[in-house]
């Protein structure tokens, strides 16, 4: 028998790298109607299935993302053997999770919405960590959750798991997205060295704006729907409201317009601070944070710069990042305007999805850190 001493010494042997041998897979839990996974196969990871208890997201994840499984199911009775039979033996495992993030913003953060049980979510996704030990982790939520006690769980489950860990506050805008979204974003590695991606677009002279992303499309009026695209549809608004918007600035509130149209609440020293309804976008300027009721012209600074409406789906769609093609609506369907308010709303844009997944390409292709994502 040959000694190992004596066999033969390779030079230069030339070392695998992880994409010669694997690919990244994801497993997105509470996968929504699949914006962060649209953004991370946009980065090159493949993607093998996705996992809500929401049934309206079953047809925009499944036409989206051909070959993924959407399993409708409630990630708490998901078990890490479940996980497991969904990543294939070679690949670069990474699990990635978006838990609803209501009860961590800050304007949620009310004992009644302590008590809610939502609240474990990200509990769950600790355990399918620490139950499956994907290659990668990645996982984004409101910037609140940073100083909540889920989150502080959760990073004890990487670090004793051993992962490399990198998270911070990223704005959606340095990433392509013409919308203002700040948001927690976490990436975790077990390969090697981890880094934040780095800002495609950083700083307010680098933002796309409104104008860029939606000053092209068909004008309608509030309550029509375009010819051209079912999804540029704008709610219909009541009389006071139709008063209301005209009386309107862009980037202005309820205090531009005349005493008679200011509503009851707001005329009350409580109703004060919240500046940030009944307002209308800026034309050189990202838009606000989508919210699931963007759609909705009191909900927020939602008005149309110009036209005299709240946004339009497709609007909204455009400004989460979604590409024209997205298919949210089986055809033939109806189009349920306040479900598809909900899913786009609720999503990752896929712009910051796509940056996600490039720092994590760049991580497992140079596990000491040195790659730029
Ligand atoms: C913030 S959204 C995720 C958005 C998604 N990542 C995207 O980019 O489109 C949170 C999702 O969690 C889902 N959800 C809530 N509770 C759940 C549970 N117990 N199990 C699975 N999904 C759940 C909701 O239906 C919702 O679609």
């Amino acid at each position: 028998m040959t000694k190992p001493s004596a066999l033969p010494k390779v030079r230069n042997p030339r070392k695998p790298t992880l994409p010669d041998v694997a690919r990244i897979e994801v497993v997105d839990l509470f996968c929504g109607a699949g914006g962060l996974s649209c953004g991370l196969k946009k980065a090159g990871v493949r993607v093998v299935a996705g996992i809500d208890v929401d049934a309206t997201c079953k047809y925009p994840y499944e036409a989206n993302h051909p070959g993924a499984k959407f399993l409708l199911q409630d990630v708490t009775t998901l078990t890490g053997a479940d996980l497991k039979a969904l990543w294939s033996p070679t690949s670069v495992r990474l699990l990635a999770g978006c838990a609803p993030c209501q009860p961590f913003s800050s304007y949620a953060n009310t004992k009644v919405a302590a008590e809610n049980d939502k609240w474990g979510l990200l509990y769950q996704f600790g355990r399918l960590v620490a139950e499956t030990k994907p290659d990668l982790v990645t996982m984004e939520n409101v910037p609140g959750l940073a100083a909540q006690a889920p989150f502080k769980a959760f990073l004890r489950i990487l670090k004793a798991a051993g992962y490399n860990i990198q998270y911070a506050v990223l704005n959606a805008a340095d990433y392509g997205a013409p919308q203002q979204r700040k948001r927690l974003v976490l990436l975790a590695s077990l390969l090697g060295r981890v880094q934040m991606p780095a800002a495609t677009h950083p700083g307010s002279a680098r933002w796309v704006t409104v104008r860029d992303a939606v000053g092209a499309l068909p004008a309608i009026d509030d309550g029509e729907v375009s010819t051209q695209d079912p999804l540029h549809r704008a709610s219909a608004l009541s009389p006071l409201n139709q008063q209301r918007v005209r009386a309107s600035r862009p980037g202005g509130t309820w205090r531009d317009w005349p005493a008679d149209l200011v509503a009851e609440c707001h005329r009350k020293p409580s109703g004060q601070h919240s500046a940030g309804v009944y307002g209308r976008m800026e034309w050189d300027k990202p838009a606000p944070t989508m919210t699931t009721l963007c759609i909705g012209y009191g909900n927020g600074r939602f008005g149309h710069p110009q036209q005299h409406r709240g946004i339009s789906l497709r609007e909204a769609a455009i400004f989460q990042s979604f590409p024209p093609s997205y298919k949210f609506v089986k055809p033939g369907s109806p189009v349920l305007a306040k479900r598809l308010a909900r899913l786009i709303g609720n999503a990752v844009p896929p712009k910051l999805g796509e940056a996600v997944g490039r720092a994590l390409q760049a991580a497992v292709r140079s596990p000491a850190g040195t790659a730029d994502a």
